[in-house]
């Protein structure tokens, strides 16, 4: 008999990965990222047999909407936005076992109910369920949730033992430093650190876990990656889409809040970070902490380590497009920076003299994300550079995203009777060794938090790092407002600013 046929979900998790009976209760149910990203996560673990046996899903929300319009809501969200089609036969087990609670985030009669929900769920099933709570709300109502987590009980529910319940946090994870710290303290006197999971999605994304297999599995790299061969170091997260339909949530955040902070920062961190002694989540995140904390302030002002600019109008993939202030629901003379580049310092022995420059910006040439380990150059007393001579440096670039995989540029001669050379590149791509059907993101990320593994989620203290970093300059940009804010063509690869940033060290941003 095949294993789907025994199994409510196909087969349930593998030996390796097992997850106790699960309901997964998402705050902010009718919302887009529960569409987008949660529902079609949950829909694909559940194709995968990745599922536990015991498997529920509640959303819950302050719509009055019963269980059987929730589940043609999440049925339309899976057709919509899934990598897979939704199947009858396996959509029909998770819709049987999906149901819906009603109420309001700051409502302590609602999470009573949620309660009383549970218990009905773990009586039907006659054993208890482990409880992991999803908020994916705007930041307003993550207090308000988080409160009344605690005063239902239903924080504390299993407390102690692998099914205790558990919560995901979504970003954005405050909006400096003091809003982080503020939001660690109360999530800290609701759930011990064991049970929170704070998410960076990019920390799910295979290339960026792959990283750290090629930093630690490879024996060649680690002699190589320190600032006795490294020139420095360049991180791109480019989007080719601009602000979209997102005015009212990218107005409040910024170039630098939504990208970089964070998702920017987990990419540097899995970069620079010492090798853990083990592949303990602890042990990884202390180390991403320690790199983090070792980055010097940044330099504010003319001259120094940032700067920031907003699109204009240009042009995306062949067509038109207006600029930011165009843009639907943008205040008039809006000072919000839609990319930002800069150049960190850590301080520390592997890295110190070594330049991180960062990047990321919307409506950027094209879409990719890259982080390229440029070496230094060799000694120029054979091949100097010249007429016959093209030599590039050599450069490990890890292509995060689109097309992900990773080369090395060398220098080869070009056949022929003179000694002609060449930069050329030697290239891994994913989709040619391992075809292309990729998980997304939020699947490891779902699996993993149901599972218990925090690895790939954020530390308290690791966002308080970064805030801690970011904080300063946010506060002067903000002081500042559109002064020193400049403008780049959308299409292109950002302002003249970021060009010079690397200019004054005498380096150019290579085209990734
Ligand atoms: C989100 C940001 O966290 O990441 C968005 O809020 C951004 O503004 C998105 O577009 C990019 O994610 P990805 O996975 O498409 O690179």
């Amino acid at each position: 008999m095949a294993t789907s046929e025994r199994h409510p979900f196909l087969q349930g998790l593998s030996k390796h990965r097992d997850a106790p009976p699960t309901a997964v209760v998402i705050f902010g149910a009718s919302g887009d990222l529960t569409a987008r990203k949660l529902i079609p996560a949950v829909y694909n673990l559940a194709c995968d047999n990745l599922l536990p046996a015991d498997f529920f899903l509640v959303g819950f929300g302050r719509k009055p909407v019963s269980d059987e319009e929730f589940r043609g809501h999440a049925a339309q969200a899976v057709r919509q936005f899934s990598r897979r089609e939704l199947r009858d036969d396996i959509w029909g087990r998770l819709a049987a076992k999906t149901s819906y609670v009603a109420g309001g985030y700051d409502e302590r009669a609602a999470f009573d109910r949620l309660a009383a929900h549970l218990v009905q769920l773990e009586k039907g099933l006659g054993r208890e369920v482990q409880p992991l709570f999803y908020i994916s709300t705007p930041p307003s109502v993550f207090e308000p949730i988080l409160i009344n987590l605690g005063a239902s009980g239903l924080a504390s529910r299993n407390a102690g033992q692998a099914h205790g319940a558990k919560v995901i946090i979504e970003k954005p994870f405050g909006r400096d430093l003091d809003s982080a710290l503020k939001l660690n303290a109360t999530i800290g006197s609701v759930f011990a650190e064991n049970q929170v999971f704070r998410i960076d999605h990019y920390l799910g994304k295979e290339t960026v876990q792959d990283l750290l297999v090629q930093r630690f599995a490879n024996a060649i790299f680690e002699p190589l990656w320190n600032r006795n061969f490294v020139d420095h170091v360049q991180i791109t997260v480019a989007e080719e889409v601009g602000v979209g339909s997102r005015a009212g949530y990218y107005e409040q955040s910024g170039c630098l809040r939504d990208m970089v902070q964070n998702h920017t920062m987990q990419l540097l961190a899995l970069t620079a970070m010492e090798p853990p002694v083990s592949l303990d989540p602890e042990a990884v995140r202390d180390e991403k902490v320690k790199v983090l904390k070792s980055i010097q302030p940044l330099g504010i002002g003319p001259g120094g380590d940032v700067t920031r600019a907003q699109y204009g109008a240009g042009m995306t993939g062949g067509k038109p497009v207006p600029g930011y202030l165009e843009e639907p629901g943008i205040a008039p003379g809006s000072a919000t920076e839609t990319f930002a580049a800069l150049r960190l310092s850590i301080n520390n022995w592997r890295w110190q003299g070594v330049p991180f420059y960062l990047r990321s910006g919307k409506r950027m040439a094209r879409r990719v994300t890259e982080i390229a380990i440029q070496f230094r150059a060799p000694p120029g007393t054979l091949f100097a550079e010249g007429d016959r001579f093209d030599i590039a440096p050599n450069t490990l670039s890890f292509q995060i995203q689109p097309d992900e995989g990773s080369s090395l540029v060398l220098n080869g001669k070009i056949p022929g009777l003179e000694t002609r050379t060449q930069p050329v590149k030697m290239s891994f791509r994913y989709a040619t060794t391992f075809g292309s059907n990729t998980p997304e993101a939020y699947e490891r990320l779902v699996l993993d938090a149901m599972i218990g593994d925090s690895t790939l989620f954020i530390r308290g203290d690791e966002a308080e790092a970064s805030w801690r970093l970011y904080t300063p300059v946010l506060e002067s940009w903000q002081a500042q407002g559109r002064v020193g804010l400049e403008s780049y063509a959308s299409g292109s690869w950002g302002p003249q600013g970021s060009l010079a940033l690397l200019a004054r060290d005498r380096r150019i941003w290579r085209e990734p």
